[in-house]
């Protein structure tokens, strides 16, 4: 499973980037909001940080404006993805620009209907929201599944990014309903690798080590 930072947070991916596991990035209106900056400035300073593909999404809702604004996004770098939502025109977009060698994260996909429909649009990757639809009682692991098995069907090379993750659960899951992708936000990313025993066990290894005097001379 590729593991991908859900943040548009230059300072938090450059801390997780470090670790070598992240796989790529994936942004939102909402996310670049909470930045406060300018929302290409910080696609730039992503894309420089994280080699892997960078979804930056549209603000227009129609096909001439997606056309105009992945335009501009294309240009920062070759590891951008454009993200359009799940509309009308946005697969039209996607189908356009996917055309033309463009990869497209085609968002806010709540069916496995549509998700189908932006395979055919020639999506890279597709964005079923996972957390949103727990939200309503509906299961998104479902949506992942059912996804999985008609892409599965047809040889649609689509990759499934769950998104609107929630909880290591979520992660879990979404691997074992076969996702792609996980796009993670950052304080769930660090609890993927915790678990109560190994700390312990740890702890115990090294008491163990002290009280025997074990060492490893490094010079
Ligand atoms: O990438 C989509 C994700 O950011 C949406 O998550 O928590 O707003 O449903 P959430």
């Amino acid at each position: 499973m590729k593991l991908f930072l859900d943040t548009a947070d230059v300072a938090e991916i450059r801390e997780y980037a470090k670790s070598g596991l992240v796989d790529g990035v994936t942004t939102n209106p909402s996310l670049a909001a909470k930045t406060g900056r300018d929302y290409v400035e910080v696609l730039k300073e992503i894309c420089a940080v994280v080699p892997g593909a960078v979804s930056a999404e549209v603000l227009a809702t129609d096909f001439d404006g997606m056309m105009k604004q992945a335009k501009v996004f294309t240009k920062i770098a070759r590891n951008i993805a454009i993200k359009v939502p799940l509309t009308w025109d946005g697969l039209k977009a996607c189908k356009a620009l996917s055309d033309d060698g463009t990869m497209v994260n085609v968002t806010l996909c709540f069916s496995a209907v549509q998700a189908m429909m932006a395979a055919k649009a020639g999506a890279h990757f597709i964005s079923p929201f996972i957390g949103r639809l727990d939200d309503i009682g509906e299961d998104g692991m479902t949506l992942i599944r059912d996804i999985r098995t008609i892409y599965d069907n047809y040889g649609f090379k689509t990759e499934i990014l769950a998104a609107s993750i929630r909880s290591v659960s979520h992660v879990l899951y979404a691997a074992l309903a076969g996702a792609d992708v996980g796009t993670i936000p950052g304080d769930i990313f660090k609890k993927l690798l915790s678990h109560p025993l190994t700390d312990k066990g740890l702890e115990t290894f090294l008491a163990d080590a002290k009280k025997a005097g074990v060492t490893i001379k490094t010079e």
